[in-house]
């Protein structure tokens, strides 16, 4: 049964770093920390200035994990962390890209109130990207990348997540950007 499962969290759930498979598939196993952050790289590749991610998972899913990926592949400046004692921390571009807001909605009402956080930057010349704890869902933009991740495997050894993935809106519809799948 272990030796089953962790073929499964292994090789087989590995993200594949190029070729056809930079299409972001709808629903995948990650399978390390490490994967997060590559999913996140491949993910970033896909985004532009503007676009607004929200990332749903309960505590400790690994949505800081993601977003580090996503702050690598978008060439910002780090660290990620978690925002504990702020609300949202910017990480400005390092190469001519689109900056960084991570967001932490813990204390937020809803994804609207990020416009009314006083930031040193323009939501339209960033990605923006909120981690929502689970059961936060209401108002939220109408164009979104929305990116859940569940633990399967929870109370059990091994480190095994999953990730799905819906572009939401007129932004993510399928032909804006062929490597996102669109909702649902
Ligand atoms: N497959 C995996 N994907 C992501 N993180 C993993 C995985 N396996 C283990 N981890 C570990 O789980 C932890 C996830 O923490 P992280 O801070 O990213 O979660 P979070 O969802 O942001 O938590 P919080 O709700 O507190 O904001 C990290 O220590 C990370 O190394
Ligand atoms: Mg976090």
């Amino acid at each position: 049964m272990g030796s089953a499962h962790d073929s499964v969290g292994g090789a087989a759930g590995r993200i594949p770093a190029s070729g056809a498979a930079d299409r972001i598939p709808a629903a995948m196993p990650v399978a390390t920390a490490e994967d997060m952050r590559a999913l996140g790289q491949r993910i970033a590749a896909a985004l532009r200035a503007g676009d607004l991610i929200v990332l749903t998972g309960p505590l400790g899913a690994g949505k800081t994990t993601l977003v580090q990926g996503i702050g690598q592949g978008l060439d910002v400046r780090g660290p990620v962390t978690s925002p504990t004692f702020v609300i949202a921390r910017v990480h400005p571009p390092l190469s001519g890209g689109p900056g960084l807001v991570h967001v932490d909605a813990y204390r937020l009402g809803s994804v609207a109130e990020v416009d009314d956080l006083d930031l040193d930057a323009s939501l339209e010349d960033c990605v923006t990207v909120v981690e929502w704890g689970e059961g936060l869902v209401e108002e939220l933009a109408a164009d979104r990348l929305e990116i859940t991740i569940t633990m399967p495997g929870a109370g059990q050894p091994g480190e095994m997540r999953r990730v799905t993935v819906a572009g939401i809106g007129e932004r993510w519809a399928s032909a804006a950007d062929p490597r996102v799948v669109p909702y649902p």
